[in-house]
Parts: structure tokens; sequence; C-alpha cells
């Protein structure tokens, strides 16, 4: 399967994909890997020779010309599949239309808990025990999507933001990475609310 990351950050997510990406066997590439902002995921893109493209809001007359004009430098990629990976902005209407059911993201919280971009220190200041990795599908809201898989995460009584971040992001690497495989290659089904990925019954 073809497959573009979105990424905003660090990249520590998309660099996992690229490795996973690299083993044989593998049942997807990734063939592009697309930035709202200059960042460290632009490196680890160069780093694997895989093309990139930058789509920054603010060289955009508003959202709605940035949304077509991400839409577009997507879809020149023919992607089976959209991983969304610390993309730090809300996909628009224009991207759904054309991607909507095919696009993956993940959420360090175990989701319908702690949604937003500030998933991690909301678990740490509300006192959980236990928070985790969700990965799910993108539909019109914020974090909002059919659940594809969730792993759970301790909390420590000393951790702080990085360290917490960091174990959950260790548990989104590998689920993330074996997820994509899955959806790769059985599919997705959902019924809107629900989303299974069929089992492989050989
Ligand atoms: C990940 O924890 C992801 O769940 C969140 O942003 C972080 C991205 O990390 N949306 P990185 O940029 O891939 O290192």
């Amino acid at each position: 399967a073809r497959i573009v990351v979105l990424a905003s950050g660090a990249g520590s997510l998309l660099y996992s994909l690229l490795d996973a990406a690299r083993t044989d066997g593998y049942p997807a590439q990734i063939v592009a890997v697309g930035v709202d902002r200059v960042c460290a995921a632009q490196e680890h893109a160069d780093v694997a020779g895989v093309s990139q493209f930058k789509v920054a809001l603010r060289d955009y007359a508003d959202r709605g010309e940035w949304d077509r004009a991400l839409t577009e430098a997507v879809a020149k990629h023919e992607p089976d599949l959209i991983v969304t990976a610390g993309f730090m902005k809300i996909l628009g209407t224009a991207f759904l239309e054309r991607f909507g059911g095919r696009i993956i993201n993940t959420h360090p919280a175990l989701l319908p808990s702690f949604p937003g971009a500030h998933a991690v220190p909301d678990a740490l200041a509300y006192g959980v025990k236990v928070t985790g990795s969700t990965v799910h599908l993108v539909d019109g809201g914020v974090d909002t999507g059919p659940i594809l898989a969730q792993e759970p995460v301790p909390v420590l009584d000393d951790d702080d933001e990085a360290a917490l971040h960091e174990r959950i992001k260790v548990v989104e690497r590998r689920l993330l990475v074996d997820v994509v495989a899955a959806v790769a290659t059985r599919g997705v089904v959902s019924d809107g609310r629900k989303a299974v990925i069929p089992s492989d019954r050989t």
C-alpha cells in the first residue's frame, strides 16, 4: 500500500514507519512525507530518501485554501492510506472528502479521554494512574474518529510530561506500525462509530 505521512514535530513516529517500511515484507511503503511547518520530521524523510512537501497555513489566504492545497499535494502521490503522525492541524472538508475513511491518526491518550493537543499534560494534571495510546480513523472532529487499536501505559508517581510522553511514544511507535500494516493488508470496516480490521482467518 502507498502511504503518505503527515507530521509537524520531532517525527519519531514517522521514523518508526520509515524504519518498518524498509524491512522486507512490510505491506506498505511511505511514498511521501508532508509537513505544515519546518520540523525535524523533514530530516527523517531526507535521510530515508523519501520525497517531501510543505504546505504551511501562513502561505495561504485562509484555511480553506490551505486545506485544498494540502489535499492536492497529497493526492499527487496517489496514496492508499494517509497517516497523521504528530500532525498538529485539523484536516478540512476538502481533505476529508477526498481521503475520508483512509486517514489513520495516533493520539497519546486512551480516547475519548484527553482529546486535543495537550493529552499528556492533561492526563498528568488529572492524576490518572493509567493512560495510553490510541490509533483511530480521522473523521471531521478532533480525535473523535472510530478507534482501531488502544494500549494502556502506566503513569508513575514521579512522571513529568516528558517521561510520560516518551513512555507512551514507545507504545505508539509499535502500535501504529502494526495497525498500518494490518489496515494495508486487510482493510478496515467501519460503520461510523465502530471500526474493525477483519482478522486474517486464513
Ligand atoms: C505523538 O505522541 C502523537 O501521538 C502526538 O504527537 C506526538 C508526535 O510525536 N499527536 P513525533 O513528532 O512523531 O515524535
